[in-house]
């Protein structure tokens, strides 16, 4: 039976933690764009949250990829990543082809590009792998791990959120 050395599960590892950090970050900058671009005030304030808390999210993984000295900077996160990213450079550029997104629109954009079939969206893909991360840390530390739950928690939020977000806008007929 071949073993997976430690070596190859501290490379593995630093490049999830790395490339989680930069998924964040493109995440926080997707829904900024969504903040700014919905007219609902309720349902912007839902997405400046998220943007917030992704943007919380990326700095603190990277500190703890940092801490744990398992950051990677020779890995191009945007492949690894594959689907993850490349659903939400889907759906940035096409935000960037709106100045405000009407209600159908903004429902089609989430219902397509954030919620598609069999897609897992960032919010439980974080969800289910933070804490595996947490597991394999090199330095096991109660505090680093409380950390991450904090994140994993914002994560149960965003994924609750979202859904609500979306049943909102199906299931109210449009005000204007
Ligand atoms: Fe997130």
């Amino acid at each position: 039976m071949r073993m997976v050395s430690t070596e190859n599960v501290e490379e593995l590892l630093g490049k999830v933690l790395t490339c989680s950090s930069v998924l964040e970050r493109a995440v926080a900058e997707l829904y900024f764009a969504l903040y700014s671009k919905t007219d609902d005030p309720i349902i912007a304030l839902v997405f400046k949250k998220i943007s917030l808390d992704s943007s919380s999210h990326a700095s603190i993984l990277e500190e703890v990829a940092t801490i744990t000295k398992l950051k990677r900077g020779d890995i191009n996160c945007r492949e690894f990543l594959a689907e993850q990213y490349s659903i939400v450079e889907r759906a940035m550029s096409y935000l960037e082809t709106k100045t405000k997104l009407s209600r159908g629109e903004l429902r089609t954009a989430m219902e397509k590009l954030l919620l598609l079939e069999n897609y897992v969206g960032e919010e439980t893909y974080h969800r289910i792998l933070i804490p595996l991360m947490a597991g394999f840390l090199p330095i096991q530390s109660n505090l680093l791990v409380e950390l991450m739950n904090d994140i994993v928690e914002d994560e149960k939020f965003h994924e609750k959120a979202v859904k609500a977000v979306l049943e909102t806008l199906t299931t109210e007929s449009p005000a204007s």
